[in-house]
Formats: C-alpha cells, structure tokens, sequence
C-alpha cells in the first residue's frame, strides 16, 4: 500500500517534470518562432540611414545603394564608418569665408554643403552605419597593373590595395577616377595657397594634403586610375 503511494507519487512528479519540460519547451520554441519573425521583419524594414539616404535626396546623387550616378561623385558602399562621420561634420561645419588650413580638417563643397547643414548628430550617425554596411561593387578580372611610383607612400595608410589600414583613414579601391583626381588636386591647392573664394570645392587635412602636396598633374591621374581599378573587396 505504502509502496503504491510512493510509485504513485513518483510517477506523478514525473509526469509534473514531463509537462514543465514540455511547457518549457514549447515556450522556447514558440519564443524562438517569435525572434525569427522578429528577425525576418527586421531584414524586411529599411534601416533609419536607408530611410534618410532616400527621404533626404542623398540618394539622387550617391544611389539608392552608396553607388554613386555619376563619375564626380564618390561612392559610399562600404566606406569606413568614422571617416564617413568626419566628412558629414566637416561639410557641416565648413564656411566657404573660412581661413584655410585653420582647422584639422576642413572640407567645402557646394553640393555637400547644403546636403548636410540640417542634419542631427543622430542622422549623421545613423547615414554613416548605413552606407558603410553597405557592400560595394567588386570589381571582375580588371587588372590595375602595378602601383605607380608615386603611390609607394600611400600605402602605409590606406592599405598596399586601396583598403585602409586603420579606422578614420577611407578607402580607395574601387572608388570614381574623377572623383580622386579632384580630391588629390583640392589637398594639394590648400597646401598651395589657391584662393578658397575662387574654387568651388576646398579640402584640407593636416595628414592627407602635405602628401598631395608635390604631386603633378600626371601623377594625380596615374594614381587615381590605378585606385579606381582596385577591387574594393
Ligand atoms: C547634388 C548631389 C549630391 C547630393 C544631393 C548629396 N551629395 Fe554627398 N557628395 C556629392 C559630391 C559631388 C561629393 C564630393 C564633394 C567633394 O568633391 O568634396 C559628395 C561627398 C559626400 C561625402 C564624402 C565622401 C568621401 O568619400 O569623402 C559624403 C559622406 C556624402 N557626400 C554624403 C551625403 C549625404 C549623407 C547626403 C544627403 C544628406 C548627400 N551626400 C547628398 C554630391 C551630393
Ligand atoms: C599618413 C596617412 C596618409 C597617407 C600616407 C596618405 N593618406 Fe590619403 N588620406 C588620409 C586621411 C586621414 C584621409 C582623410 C582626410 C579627411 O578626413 O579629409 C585621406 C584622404 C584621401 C583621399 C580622399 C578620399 C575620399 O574618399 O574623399 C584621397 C583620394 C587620398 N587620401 C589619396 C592618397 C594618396 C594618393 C596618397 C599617397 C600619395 C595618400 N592618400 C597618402 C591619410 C593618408
């Protein structure tokens, strides 16, 4: 008798242990369905920079996917994330009237200028984690031969193919020709003394433009061809 009780006891705690497991499982299982739903929304919900790449126009000139539509305007697929958000603030705080060379950084540009003056701190942010998580488009089986000479220095920052070594430095595989040639020549007018009043576009960095500084015309437009064949991944 005493026996039965027990067995019985037993068995019916086991059966407790058997649905707790159960319950425990199917709750596991219908909190799993949930996160996948929640995941596969997530996937399907544009991010708030995809959002603003379009809802601000940023799109119509540097492509709904950071593929820019036109040979003077960068791409920014794939760009480091913290140089993105130094140029964003430096196109902002940037004054067409302002001394060159009077900051660290400074960067002017018409176009950009007016594309960034109303942006948040959190817009700046969240473009940025946008187009860097971005992929770019590697490029096929182009060759871009051998470095030129003049790119030997380059290299110890932005990578022997065009892919930056440290954060905050950007990438230049694969990037618009046109686009790196204005960018070397507008590094090395500042260093030059070009008055900033006269040119649309004006680009400072304490690191970047002394080594613009002695470059020629030939060698700007050697480099810029051999970047933009590099494949940027
Ligand atoms: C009218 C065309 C146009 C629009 C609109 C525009 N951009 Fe640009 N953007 C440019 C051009 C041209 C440059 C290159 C500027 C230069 O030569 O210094 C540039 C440069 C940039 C750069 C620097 C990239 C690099 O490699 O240094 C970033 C970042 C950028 N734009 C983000 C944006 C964002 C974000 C918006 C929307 C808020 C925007 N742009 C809207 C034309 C545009
Ligand atoms: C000491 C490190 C360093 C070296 C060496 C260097 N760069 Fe840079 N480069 C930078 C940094 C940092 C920036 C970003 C400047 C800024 O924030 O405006 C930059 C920016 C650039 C840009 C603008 C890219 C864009 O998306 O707008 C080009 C083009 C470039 N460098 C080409 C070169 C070339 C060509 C050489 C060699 C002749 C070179 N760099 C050597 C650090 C370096």
């Amino acid at each position: 008798m005493m026996t039965d009780r027990l067995t019985e006891t037993a068995t019916c705690r086991s059966k407790v242990r058997g649905f707790h497991k159960r319950a425990l499982w199917l709750s596991s299982g219908a909190a799993l369905l949930a996160l996948a739903l929640m995941g596969s929304l997530e996937a399907a919900r544009p991010s708030a920079g995809s959002l603003l790449n379009e809802r601000l126009g940023c799109a119509a000139c540097h492509g709904m996917d950071g593929i820019a539509l036109s040979e003077e305007i960068p791409n920014l697929a794939g760009q480091d994330r913290s140089y993105l958000i130094r140029q964003l603030e430096a196109f902002v705080s940037s004054e067409p009237e302002a001394e060159p060379n009077a900051g660290g950084t400074e960067r002017y540009h018409t176009a950009m200028d007016a594309a960034t003056r109303k942006l948040s701190y959190r817009e700046r942010e969240d473009l940025a984690d946008f187009y860097a998580g971005l992929s770019c488009v590697p490029r096929g089986d182009l060759d871009p031969g051998t470095a030129p000479k003049a790119a030997k220095a380059c290299a110890q920052c932005h990578g022997a193919f065009g892919i930056n070594i440290e954060p905050g430095v950007p990438n230049l595989a694969g990037q618009k020709v046109d686009y790196l040639i204005a960018q070397l020549r507008a590094f090395r007018a500042s260093l030059l003394g070009t008055d900033p009043f006269r040119v649309e576009q004006e680009r400072f960095h304490q690191k970047m433009a002394p080594q613009a500084h002695s470059l020629t015309d030939e060698d700007i437009e050697r480099i810029a061809a051999y970047y933009a064949e590099l494949s940027c991944s």
